[in-house]
């Protein structure tokens, strides 16, 4: 039966992906190319260098690794201003709610994200109390889709893989959780994350006993 709910940051819990976008368009109009909405996609769950390396193939550029190191670093500046800003009102809706009611109900939670910036997000929305443990970009060496921050989620919780269910909303992410032998409910839209258990568009309607109906 399910233990645990496991939660990606970025696209789940908060809608960060517009600030990261921003950031990176800036970074490649510098560079003298666009970069799309379309591009970003590809960028979902994907760690920060990994993601400036997939920008610069579009932009069909190669550059040294200090420079690269000097962009990465400038773009997460420029993103940080961003969710400097961020207060309470920018949790999604339904997710204090859910992760309240999963507490309630004596589930535990975890954040496993790609993110090196996930405690100083989750303390700017005051969302620190409601997790039993933070697994976060500065934790893991593989990312997903390799199930390494969540394995390391539900061993920080004392569950096993087959009692935690994680929510994505990246196809990496979905697929994290499937190598790592758990369940997954996508969070997004059903033609992107159709091999996740099922899909909801958001948190207004997710309830533990729909959790539940996973588990039977
Ligand atoms: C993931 C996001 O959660 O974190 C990616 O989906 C992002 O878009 C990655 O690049 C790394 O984030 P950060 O905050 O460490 O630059
Ligand atoms: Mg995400």
């Amino acid at each position: 039966n399910i233990q645990a709910c496991i939660f990606d940051l970025d696209g789940v819990i908060v809608d960060t992906a517009k600030f990261h976008y921003q950031a990176w368009k800036t970074l490649a109009h510098g560079l003298g190319f666009d970069f799309t909405e379309h591009d970003n996609e590809r960028l979902k769950g994907v760690s920060r260098m990994r993601s400036l390396e997939i920008i610069l193939e579009i932009g069909q550029q190669t550059l040294p690794e200090d420079e690269k190191l000097t962009l990465a670093t400038r773009k997460n500046e420029a993103y940080l201003e961003d969710v400097h800003r961020m207060t309470e009102a920018d949790v999604l809706p339904g997710v204090r709610r859910f992760l309240e009611e999963c507490r309630a109900a004596g589930l535990k939670t975890a954040l496993g994200s790609a993110s090196k910036n996930a405690r100083l997000i989750l303390d700017r929305v005051n969302l620190l109390p409601l997790f039993d443990a933070i697994v976060d970009g500065t934790d893991v060496a593989n990312a997903k889709p390799d199930p390494e921050v969540f394995l390391k989620g539900a061993e920080a919780l004392g569950v096993t893989p087959a009692e935690c269910v994680v929510f994505e909303d990246a196809v990496a992410g979905l697929e994290a959780a499937r190598n790592g032998g758990m369940r997954c409910i996508g969070v997004g839209d059903v033609t992107i994350l159709a091999e996740a258990d099922f899909v909801i568009p958001g948190f207004t309607d997710m309830t533990v006993a729909r959790l539940q109906q996973l588990g039977h």
